[in-house]
């Protein structure tokens, strides 16, 4: 059966369904936006270059939904909501034609969760396709099939994603959040958790920001920066989505609902830059200049920005991790942490380092992956720093031991180290 993209009716023109029919139709496809009202799909038909415009069609799901029928791929992307999907892609179901694909581009929510219950023909020809935001922008795109989904039909999405998007495939399983956003916002929710008691002890939110940026290889906005731009109301769904589907007795767990103090700037709408503030806002004055402010989470009260404090902080990369300053603690326990809870998700979430690494730097802009950032302090002193706190040597690093090898990586990258303790040659990547 041919199952070759050439066209994609894109359900929900939000945030995601607009970009998503923005990069289809500058790869040339047919597309068709279709959502609650022609003033929603209208806002998505505006997202796509002038060039690429008469490829798009628009309507509602109410007035035109069996117009998907004469459509390759039907991308679902439409709110974060279970039921919701569920309703409107069994409406979609018997309106799509044989030899179709389907997909939803749900952030996190298990696959077999939305597919319980379907018919054959659709658990062979479903996937989920997850693009992260700006979807013309980000690299990374997440492709993870059902216990059901055909081979061709993974084959084909990789196909498209890689050479008709240019986008980096990673082959994720069908776990919670999937790869990038379960590393990712671990990191942002333990670390709201985590560093409390370093505020407490008068650190300053700009320093941690400072240190859990660029010293680690992380992005500048560092940790409340970047939640400033997600929105703590995003944070606060991935994390009620965790707290459902994490495995029992995983590392997240604990961090999955939002610290006293977060809850209630959420609560009271101080959602992040969306909102004019978060962690941080800009205030305009009168003569026109801007003047940047922190919420402070200790005093519960807005302040003046403050300059970060980096003394003593090593300029080489993940360096800070082996400090005994606080700087160097609250990078090893946040980070650090980090760096160990995805070397315990291989299996789990992906069969090998390769694709959590390509994740976590395509999604997230890390500098280095886990696994490679990992290379680059020394496998053995991160085993020797959590071993001598009492901790456990998470499953990919005990692997790394067992195999007697120093590093994830060899030969110039060409190959990695496997699960089973072998070295394989590193797949070539797209995009
Ligand atoms: P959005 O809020 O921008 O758009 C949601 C769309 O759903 C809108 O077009 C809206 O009209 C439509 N909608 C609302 N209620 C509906 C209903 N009852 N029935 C049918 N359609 C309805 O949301 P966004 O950000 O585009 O998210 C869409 C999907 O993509 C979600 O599953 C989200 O988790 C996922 N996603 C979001 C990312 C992000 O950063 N925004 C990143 C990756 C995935």
């Amino acid at each position: 059966m041919n199952r070759e993209i050439n066209s994609v009716a894109v359900l929900g023109g939000g945030t995601m369904g607009s970009g998503i029919a923005a990069v289809s139709a500058a790869a040339g496809c047919r597309v068709l936006v279709l959502d609650i009202s022609t003033e929603a799909a209208e806002r998505a038909a505006d997202a796509v270059e002038e060039a690429h415009r008469d490829l798009v069609e628009i309507g509602t799901f109410d007035a035109d939904l069996a117009a998907i029928g004469d459509y390759d791929w039907v991308c679902e992307a439409i709110v974060e909501d279970l039921e919701t999907k569920r309703e409107l892609l069994a409406k979609v179901e018997p309106l799509r034609r044989d030899g179709s694909v389907i997909s939803s581009n749900t952030s996190g929510i298990p696959l077999r969760e939305i597919t319980a219950g379907f018919d054959d023909r659709f658990l062979a020809d479903v996937a989920i396709t997850h693009f992260f935001n700006p979807v013309q922008v980000m690299k990374l795109f997440e492709l993870v099939p059902g216990e059901q989904t055909s081979p061709e039909v993974i084959e084909a999405f990789a196909r498209f994603g890689a050479d008709k998007l240019g986008k980096g495939v990673v082959n994720a399983k069908d776990t919670v959040n999937f790869i990038g956003n379960r590393i990712g916002c671990y990191l942002m929710l333990s670390g709201l958790h985590r560093a409390k008691p370093f505020l407490e002890q008068g650190m300053s939110q700009e320093t941690v920001d400072a240190v859990l940026g660029r010293p680690v290889g992380l992005p500048p906005t560092g940790l409340y920066g970047l939640i400033d731009l997600i929105g703590l109301d995003v944070m606060d769904l991935v994390g009620k989505n965790l707290a459902l589907n994490l495995p029992e007795a995983d590392a997240g767990g604990p961090f999955a609902i939002l610290p006293t103090v977060e809850k209630a700037m959420l609560d009271r709408g101080q959602l992040g830059r969306k909102a004019g503030g978060g962690f941080g806002r800009v205030q305009r004055l009168d003569d026109g200049a801007k003047k940047r402010q922190t919420f402070d989470l200790v005093t519960e009260e807005w302040r003046d920005a403050a300059e970060p404090d980096l003394a003593g902080v090593p300029g080489d990369l993940g360096q800070v991790l082996f400090e005994d300053s606080p700087q160097g603690q609250l990078a090893w326990q946040v980070f650090g942490g980090t760096l160990r809870y995805a070397a315990g998700l291989v299996p789990e979430i992906a069969d090998d380092i390769v694709n959590i690494d390509r994740a976590i730097r395509w999604g997230f802009n890390w500098t280095q992956g886990p696994f490679e950032l990992l290379d680059t302090l020394g496998p053995d002193r991160v085993m020797a720093k959590i071993e001598a706190e009492g901790g456990e040597v998470p499953a990919m690093l005990a692997v790394l031991r067992r195999a007697g090898a120093k590093s994830f990586y060899r030969a110039d990258g060409g190959e990695y180290l496997g699960i089973d303790g072998d070295w394989h040659p590193v797949p070539p990547q797209s995009g």
